[in-house]
């Protein structure tokens, strides 16, 4: 039959777990939640945040995880189990992750190029001058490549190679390997900043100045949207990553229990980078006695200006200590996420064509490596910022949307729910039935609408409409395109989707 023998398999229950942390643990908990944190009403954000938890975040893993775990596929095979139409849905994640992934692995080179800058704070004493027109040499607009950075592609070709070989491990030897190391050391660096953070002279400023609670900002819709647009960003879904990673567990095994898990860890490491940045944002604030207003930053702005600015007023020990261990912090959690990417590529393939990991893992990485130099070059960081923004705003939303919507209602929300009740020890009620056939759909939707009605209006960060055209617009059509003509091509066994539905089950294996 199919080749669920060879098919890869966690060794362990914490294995799966810290990947799936890993997957979610990314830059976005460390340089986007705190911002959010601070900007949406402070500590009365953590209502709208936890509302989206456990109305679409904890529902979703669990659906992603029960996905998963029952057709036991990467998304494309999943999605032609539960229904032959359904394929080249499946195919948007797998193609969308290596979009996704173009530009990961870019932000990731210049974390590495920053960590060696961090022993001599090779970003001068004007890092804001320093990222712009020394280390990007950013051209000016979208159309123009003018220069190209051996440095930046020297960091792509390292992040490449760390992926492809733990890729071509494989799940138990690679990935879980790699996940049990990077995790605890990721956290352990990060209770080190923290600690370093909060007893910094005028941390309290930035702490006061982010968890004073504005409760008026709860009557913002937009407030609301944020908190949504994060849990979701932040859990990794609607890319197959969960559902890829559901994939490779035994067919025992508590999945609700490990959705709660998931979610919960995610998010008390958000929480706690956002004590770590603020603590140290409210130090420079003090230092150049200015309103915490006017240091707070997100993103690459934080990250690759603000931060390294904050080194400079720490001192010659503390400013190299704090420098290496931040970005060595993002390259640990940025890691382990594009890790759960590759794979959502690399499974799709194996389970199409049945070929080797090791030729897949192989090409992904060789493809991978050549979109990513494209952001070497002087208009990288407009590339970036233009595909970023379509793939969150658009991408992953609607992804999740026809994902909620397919699953909850032609695959049976009360049938996934069965199928994950059955094997966990917390069982699920009808309430859950209900977040993924209304709650999340509607939400998404809005989002959606909202984003597009703000495009229309306003464009996106003043980019001319040609470039939005050609790097997002046509990206997307060309993800549809792609699924399209794939889920036209025969699986390589037949038999390996002659059954849908859920009369058939697809284990072979039966462990713990
Ligand atoms: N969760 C990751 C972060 O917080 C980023 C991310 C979004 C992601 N979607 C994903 C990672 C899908 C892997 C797979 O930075």
């Amino acid at each position: 039959m199919e080749n669920n023998q060879e098919r890869g398999q966690w060794n362990d229950k914490l294995g799966f777990l810290l990947a799936v942390i890993g997957s979610a643990v990314g830059l976005g908990n460390i340089w986007r939640y705190p911002y959010l944190l601070y900007k949406d009403g402070g500590g009365a954000f953590l209502v709208p945040y936890f509302i989206a938890i456990i109305t679409a975040g904890i529902p979703l893993v669990l659906l992603e995880y029960g996905f998963g775990h029952k057709f036991r596929g990467s998304a494309p095979l999943s999605y032609t189990r539960a229904n032959r139409k359904f394929e080249w849905i499946g195919w948007v994640p797998a193609f969308a992750s290596m979009v996704i992934l173009s530009y990961y692995c870019v932000i990731l080179s210049w974390a590495a190029n920053y960590l060696i800058k961090s022993f001599n704070f090779g970003w001068s004493a004007d890092p804001n001058a320093y990222f712009f027109d020394s280390f990007l040499q950013l051209s000016d607009g979208p159309f123009s490549f003018s220069h190209f950075s051996w440095p930046i592609l020297i960091g792509i070709i390292l992040i490449w190679g760390i992926n492809w070989y733990y890729t071509y491990r494989g799940v138990s030897s690679g990935i879980e390997k790699v996940n049990k190391f990077m995790m605890p050391t990721l956290i352990v660096i990060m209770i080190i900043i923290v600690i370093r953070g909060v007893t910094l002279e005028g941390a309290t400023l930035g702490l006061n100045a982010l968890f004073t609670p504005d409760f008026s900002r709860l009557g913002d819709i937009r407030v609301w949207l944020d908190a949504y647009g994060q849990v979701f960003f932040s859990l990794s879904l609607a890319m197959g990553a969960l559902i890829t990673y559901a994939s490779y567990l035994p067919r025992k095994t508590d999945l609700n229990n490990s959705a709660f898990i998931t979610a919960f860890a995610n998010c008390g490491f958000e929480f706690l980078a956002a004590i770590g940045v603020f603590g140290i944002l409210g130090f420079m604030a003090t230092q150049q006695n200015v309103p915490i207003d006017d240091v707070v930053t997100q993103s690459v702005g934080l990250a690759f200006v603000a931060f390294p600015q904050v080194f400079n007023l720490m001192g010659a020990f503390w400013g190299k200590v704090m420098g290496v261990l931040f970005f060595a912090s993002l390259i640990f959690a940025g890691i382990t996420s594009s890790l759960s990417l590759i794979e959502t590529f690399t499974s799709s393939f194996i389970d199409k064509t049945g070929a080797d990991r090791k030729k897949v893992a192989t090409v992904a990485a060789i493809i991978g490596l050549l979109l990513s130099s494209m952001y070497a070059t002087g208009a990288g960081l407009y590339l970036l910022d233009i595909i970023d923004h379509y793939v969150n705003a658009y991408v992953i939303v609607s992804l999740g949307m026809v994902e909620a919507i397919l699953i909850g209602w032609a695959v049976g929300a009360s049938k996934m729910r069965e199928h994950a009740n059955a094997i966990s020890y917390i069982r699920l009620g009808s309430w859950w039935d209900i977040m993924i056939k209304f709650v999340t759909p509607v939400v998404l939707a809005i989002m959606l609408v909202l984003s597009v009605v703000e495009e229309v209006r306003n464009g996106y960060e003043g980019y001319p409409t040609t470039a939005l055209l050609a790097y997002g617009v046509l990206m997307i059509v060309v993800l549809v395109v792609i699924g399209l003509v794939l889920s036209k091509r025969p699986w390589h066994d037949p038999r390996m989707v002659e059954h849908s539905g859920f009369e058939h089950d697809y284990y072979q294996t039966d462990e713990l």
